[in-house]
């Protein structure tokens, strides 16, 4: 297969945009309806635009007709709660698919580890179209929180840690990296999540916003990487004895967000 991707995630999978100004703007998310949905920890979603234009969240290849991750359809009760983060998901003028807000609860490293996840948004996305990538707009002011992302799932050595104050502006191919976002609280997480098609339009718009690669770390004790490790592996060795006694197969958390 080949797509179109853009050169700017070509080498890492990640570019950092300019931070925003998010304390320009009113807290239009605290307005939006949510919608329970399970996915990488204790989330609730508010869509922007979603499969049919009503307000849930499920991938569109559920759908009938099943399509990929594009075509997104803007919900008209929640566009007009929400103008500003509508205006800045179009902003790029990139094909967009599905656009929410979502809400995270606290967790631990631990869980987040747990909750690492590959997203599935090119599927059934025509050979020859652009790649799908997600694009995380910050909202809630989030220093000590971090997108996790990893190469290998179960490779610390291959994380990356992109920390998540008000306004942080991250793209990422979450189809090739294991991710999930560490968010110690007190408060809960609020973040615009945008499926854009890579293409001329979307490179622009990284351009314009001074897309950057170069991102060293927030520094973590190796220790509690270690203990974290071995939480991780010991809850799904549990999983897996359960599912073995019950004769089923282990599929894996279905996550779609962070
Ligand atoms: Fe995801």
């Amino acid at each position: 297969m080949s797509y179109i991707k853009s050169a700017a995630l070509e080498e890492t999978g990640f570019v950092i945009l300019d931070r925003y100004d998010q304390a320009q703007d009113p807290k239009e998310w605290l307005d939006l309806e949510y919608v329970d949905w399970k996915s990488s920890g204790d989330t609730q979603f508010a869509p922007l635009a979603s499969a049919n234009g009503e307000i849930e969240v499920n991938g569109f290849w559920n759908h009938q007709p099943p399509r990929t991750d594009k075509d997104g359809v803007w919900i008209e009760s929640q566009v007009a709660k929400a103008p500003r983060l509508t205006a800045r998901a179009q902003e790029p003028g990139a094909n967009v698919g599905r656009c929410r807000v979502i809400e995270l609860k606290p967790n631990s490293y631990e869980e987040t580890l747990y909750n690492l996840h590959q997203d599935d948004n090119n599927r059934l996305n025509p050979d020859g179209s652009g790649w799908i990538v997600r694009g995380f707009f910050n909202l809630s002011d989030d220093a000590d929180s971090c997108l996790v992302l990893r190469e290998e799932r179960f490779d610390p050595d291959t994380e990356i840690r992109i920390p998540l104050p008000a306004g942080a502006q991250v793209i990422v191919d979450t189809q090739r990296f294991w991710h999930a976002v560490w968010h110690p609280g007190p408060e809960n997480r609020y973040c615009l999540i945008t499926s854009w098609e890579s293409g001329p339009e979307l490179d622009a718009f990284i351009a314009k916003h001074h897309g950057t690669t170069e991102h060293t770390s927030p520094p973590l004790d190796p220790a509690v990487i270690a203990h974290a490790q071995a939480d991780v592996q010991r809850r799904f060795a549990e999983r897996a004895a359960a599912l073995a006694e019950r004769g089923s197969a282990d599929e894996g958390p279905e996550m779609s967000d962070v």
